[in-house]
């Protein structure tokens, strides 16, 4: 029987899976800051910051940036820091060029480099990075096992790795109220900003298939990570994991 893998609330075939994330952020990429900025309320600028604060980033270090988009973690590690070298990297070319050309236009090209990859396959060799960030990329993969397995191989021993993500509300009332939000308003703004109603009901029913807080912690921890912790942020609405190799 061939294998099957959420794709939202639908079952795909493994295969097919990563064609139609792919289809979802080239539709996308051109109002992803706008949306981004509308659904959150700017929130998701605070989330990253603070991703970097706890990041423990110091010069000199090699960082990947994975599902790194239109470049939002890499800007705020390249303003903070003048000797590094960011490394970015996503599997959507649309995505990937905004990302670079953002790079190109607000100055931190020269502390970035570019690659089109799969997080599930990374193309380094082991023991390449001081530090790896995912924002909100992990709940797309087809099989987010094998990702953090090579996020584990591609750091330095005594290093992070952080996983900004959704995740699961803790408090029950604000957590209806989400549902709400996710089921009703979000798609109209997908439908009135973006064009595209599907893509942003695809994004609330994967934020529900996404492992909650303390499950993805225990995929981390059998993933090979030595030990992990996560910070919810707006009641658990969206989480950060810390992992150490
Ligand atoms: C929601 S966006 C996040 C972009 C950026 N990190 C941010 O926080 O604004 C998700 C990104 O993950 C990328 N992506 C999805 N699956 C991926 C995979 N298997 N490997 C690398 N990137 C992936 C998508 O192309 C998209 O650019």
């Amino acid at each position: 029987m061939s294998k099957k893998v959420s794709f939202g609330y639908k079952q795909v075939e493994v295969k097919d899976k990563e064609g139609m994330v792919a289809e979802v952020f080239t539709s996308v990429h051109k109002n992803y800051d706008l949306m981004n900025d509308l659904m959150s309320a700017g929130m998701h600028r605070i989330w990253k910051r603070i991703l970097i604060e706890i990041s423990e980033i110091s010069e000199g270090d090699t960082v990947l940036d994975i599902a790194s988009g239109t470049g939002d973690i890499p800007k705020i590690i390249s303003d903070q820091l003048d000797d590094i070298d960011i490394f970015m990297g996503d599997i959507n070319y649309e995505m990937l060029s905004l990302g670079r050309d953002r790079a190109i236009d607000e100055n931190f090209h020269s502390k970035t480099s570019f690659f089109q990859l799969s997080g599930e396959n990374l193309p380094f060799i082991d023991e390449s990075f001081n530090l790896i960030t995912i924002g909100f990329g992990l709940r797309n993969f087809t099989n987010k096992e094998n990702g953090l397995k090579e996020m584990h191989r591609c750091l330095k021993e005594n290093s992070k790795l952080l996983i900004l993500e959704f995740s699961k509300p803790t408090n029950t009332v604000l957590s209806q109220i989400y549902d709400w939000y996710s089921f009703n308003i979000l798609p109209k703004l997908g439908e009135l900003f973006a064009n595209d109603s599907e893509s942003y009901k695809y994004l609330a029913e994967s934020i529900r298939m996404h492992p909650a807080q303390e499950d993805l912690k225990k995929m981390i921890i059998e993933s090979g990570f030595k030990d992990c912790n996560y910070y919810n942020l707006l009641n658990g609405i969206v989480a950060i994991h810390v992992a150490s190799k």
